[in-house]
């Protein structure tokens, strides 16, 4: 089964030197991602090497109801997987026959969109009989890290701040993790999206709330910054959407680039202050930055700004490995099975609530 991928997508091998033959290594791993509102199929050489990332959004489905349907979104997983699997073998010009392990998320999520993806993943690790491993997709996010920066290994501290979750974590290698804060209500990604359901910008609104804030006054509204000086690691964002929605009641003319800046400025303090304190708390010279929110160009720029003040690196993947993609799964999947020697039965269910 583990054969040398088709560079060409032909049946036939291209013709490579010896030596270049015994460079490349031959494991390919097929990566499913149907967590949420995204369907995306990834094949990934070795650990590391991504020679395809296919990622449709369905977010257009979901715009016109403010937020994800969790039954519209598994339908159309289901229409949709087929396609992008063909599509993904295609770019990275690899056969079916060529995949060595097939890696899906098997959790957090919604149930309906991770049980679409589980099972046409576990159908083609069966019909292929290739190992199956399903995958967590907070660890997926992390090795989002290990894609951009394969030299960079552990330890370091990770922030993984998504849509779904705000996440402070230890990691002193890959596959072990200690959690050291994390929200106790809303996700950072999530209050971004109802503020601006609030104001009008559309769902998910993180990128158009990062460009509006370009040329927004983050004074212009004082907003809480909660929990920033609090002991623990754990963060708070619901606060800052109720804020926002009394302010809005008071000035219904409040310039929208204005609250957008105002608002990234508290939750960018926020993740700032408490994951540089955390890196050093925790005694780690490097801080790596994934999952949807990371992808934010203000929290870029401060974190790396103050992280170079107090000497501490910071890392983000490139945006495209920020937001749900199906190379984090199959890199952590590839990981787990080929260090760890991890496998999974193909009777594992998805588990929504699975934490890191
Ligand atoms: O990681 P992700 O694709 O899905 C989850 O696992 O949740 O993250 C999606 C989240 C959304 O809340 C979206 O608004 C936010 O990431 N996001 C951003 C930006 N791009 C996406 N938030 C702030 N600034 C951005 N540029
Ligand atoms: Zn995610």
């Amino acid at each position: 089964m583990m054969r040398r991928a088709s560079t060409t997508g032909l049946d036939v091998e291209p013709r490579v030197t010896e030596t270049r033959a015994a460079e490349v290594d031959p494991f390919l791993t097929l990566g499913v991602e149907t967590s949420c509102d995204e369907t995306s199929v990834a094949v990934l050489r070795g650990e590391t090497e991504i020679l395809s990332n296919v990622v449709y959004s369905q977010v257009d489905l979901h715009a016109r109801y403010g937020g994800v349907v969790p039954e519209v979104a598994s339908r159309n997983h289901v229409v949709k997987l087929p396609y992008i699997v063909d599509e993904a073998l295609a770019r990275a010009g690899a056969r079916t026959a060529d995949i060595s392990l097939v890696a899906a998320t098997k959790g957090p999520g919604l149930v309906g969109p991770l049980l679409v993806g589980l099972c046409h993943a576990k159908g083609m690790a069966y019909a292929l009989r290739v190992p199956f491993i399903g995958v967590n997709h907070l660890e997926g996010h992390l090795f989002a890290h290990r894609l951009q920066n394969p030299d960079l290994e552990p330890p370091f501290l990770g922030l993984v701040v998504s849509g779904g979750h705000t996440l402070l974590v230890d990691v002193a290698r890959y596959g072990d993790y200690h959690v050291v804060g994390t929200t106790v209500d809303d996700a950072a990604g999530e209050a971004i999206d109802k503020i601006g359901k609030m104001i009008g910008i559309g769902y998910p609104a993180g990128a158009k709330m990062d460009e509006l804030a370009m040329s927004g006054d983050p004074k212009a509204i004082p907003l809480p910054r909660p929990m920033e000086g609090a002991p623990s690691f754990d963060f708070s964002f619901s606060g800052l959407k109720t804020a926002v929605l009394y302010h809005l009641r008071k000035n219904p003319r409040e310039k929208r680039e204005d609250i957008a800046a105002s608002v990234l400025a508290s939750v960018v303090s926020v993740l700032t202050k408490k994951s540089l304190e955390a890196t050093r708390r925790f005694h780690r010279r490097r801080l790596v930055v994934v999952g949807g929110v990371a992808a934010n160009a203000h929290l870029r720029a401060e974190l790396v700004a103050e992280g170079g003040r107090c000497g501490i690196e910071v890392h983000f993947p490139a945006i495209s490995l920020c937001t749900d993609n199906a190379a984090m799964i199959a890199a952590a999947g590839a990981f787990r099975h080929r260090e760890l020697g991890e496998v999974d039965a193909l009777s594992v269910s998805p588990d929504p609530s699975l934490s890191l």
